[in-house]
């Protein structure tokens, strides 16, 4: 697709629910994010269909609205939990603990025992010290290893090489987990979010195959668990397949490495439940050129790096951006408000907007459901965090 041609919005919503979308933004003050709960409810029981055999855990850093998290607690839906802050908020709306799993590997001692306290039994590990915290503040719990996965390369917003361990590690850590009397319950990886490559699920659970098989064989331990992370895709502008294509090949994968008979399996999907529900609803603040004879035009809006759209550092999301002019395009520059040259979204890869867009128009950034919200600063330069509003 030439970055020429006008998004159209049918692409990434079904029309309905454009148009409730389009009629609360309508009432709104620019910048805010708008949710449409009902396409939240298709995603999910897209995934329940395409995923018949996992338990869902919502990542909940994804969006934390509680409109959200009480629609997929009422779907039944567990939570992939990263902090204290956010166990609050599930556990607020009466989330049982044993529907909630820890899965942040970098916590403090005195936050898994809040965890522990609660209720919660699931955690994620990588290293020895966190686990040797995990054995002292939340005794003979579950703990599942994360392991190391590629596919960096392949995924848009990639999460590897923070997080998780090598295999040998991992066989070790399930080991002292066993050692130090926890329940040595699984492996889990996340191959990357926005990961455009579905063989890197192959790959990875062909390492978490040989971890369950070589602590059968040399230990005795049998291992009960895989936590597929997640990583599943959104719309964007740069395509990928469809969510029932890869729920077919890993479906094969597993297959392929576990027979029929698979281990529990979870998923923790975050951007493919909740980005293609929302828009970033922005205005035109400023168009200039940089010099009489410039072929760009920059067009600066009141939403920016600092207000939700941090997921465009180094352009790695590129997010589908409609407006109701049409006409001629024009390639441009798209940048923020705040006084910091780092505001820029865009500048390598030039969108195309219309030639007549103007001060004052409306940009509607499709797909911004996720991750938008609370990335958003809360005083930078003066404006006040990203709103957001639920349909
Ligand atoms: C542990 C964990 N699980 C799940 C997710 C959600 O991934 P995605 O938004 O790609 O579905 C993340 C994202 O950062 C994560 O860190």
């Amino acid at each position: 697709m030439s970055n020429l041609t006008p998004i159209s919005v049918s692409d990434y919503f079904d029309d309905a629910a454009f148009k409730r979308l389009k009629a609360l933004a309508d009432t709104k003050e620019t910048p805010f994010v708008a949710i449409d709960t009902q396409t939240i409810a298709t995603h999910y029981a897209e995934l329940e269909d395409n995923f018949p055999f996992a338990s869902i855990y919502y990542a909940v850093k994804a969006n934390p609205a509680p409109e959200i998290l009480e629609l997929l607690k009422n779907k039944g839906s567990n939570f992939d939990i990263a902090s204290i802050y956010e166990l609050d908020k599930v556990l607020k709306l009466g989330v049982s603990p044993d529907r909630i799993s820890y899965g942040n590997t970098i916590k403090k001692s005195k936050d898994i025992r809040k965890f522990y306290e609660a209720g919660v039994r699931l955690y994620a590990t990588d290293s020895e010290a966190d686990l040797r915290n995990i054995a002292k503040a939340a005794p003979g719990s579950k703990v599942f290893v994360r392991i190391l996965t590629e596919g960096t390369d392949t995924a848009d917003w990639p999460l590897s090489r923070k997080f998780g361990c090598q295999n040998d590690m991992a066989m070790d850590l399930l080991m002292l987990a066993r050692d130090l009397g926890l329940d040595p319950y699984g492996v889990s990886f996340h191959v990357g979010s926005q990961q455009r490559d579905i063989g890197a699920w192959d790959s990875a659970l062909g390492k978490t195959k040989v971890i369950f098989e070589r602590l059968k064989e040399e230990e005795g331990i049998h291992l009960k668990m895989i936590n597929m992370g997640g990583g599943f895709p959104a719309n964007y502008i740069t395509r990928t397949n469809d969510l029932k294509t890869y729920a077919e090949d890993i479906t094969r994968f597993l297959r392929e490495d576990f027979g029929d008979d698979f281990p529990e399996i979870i998923i923790e999907p975050g951007r493919s439940l909740i980005a293609n529900a929302g828009i970033l609803v922005s205005e035109v603040v400023l168009i200039s050129r940089k010099s009489r004879t410039a072929l760009n035009r920059w067009i600066y809006q009141d939403a920016g790096k600092f207000s939700g759209l941090i997921e465009t550092l180094d352009e790695a999301i590129k997010f589908p951006i409609y407006t109701e002019k049409t006409g001629e395009m024009e390639e441009v520059v798209i940048a923020g408000p705040t006084c910091d040259s780092a505001d820029v979204m865009y500048e390598n890869y030039k969108y195309g907007l219309p030639l007549n867009l103007a001060i004052g128009d409306r940009l509607y950034w499709l797909s911004t459901g996720a991750y938008t919200t609370t990335y958003s600063a809360i005083e930078f330069n003066g404006f006040p965090p990203l709103k957001d509003y639920y349909v």
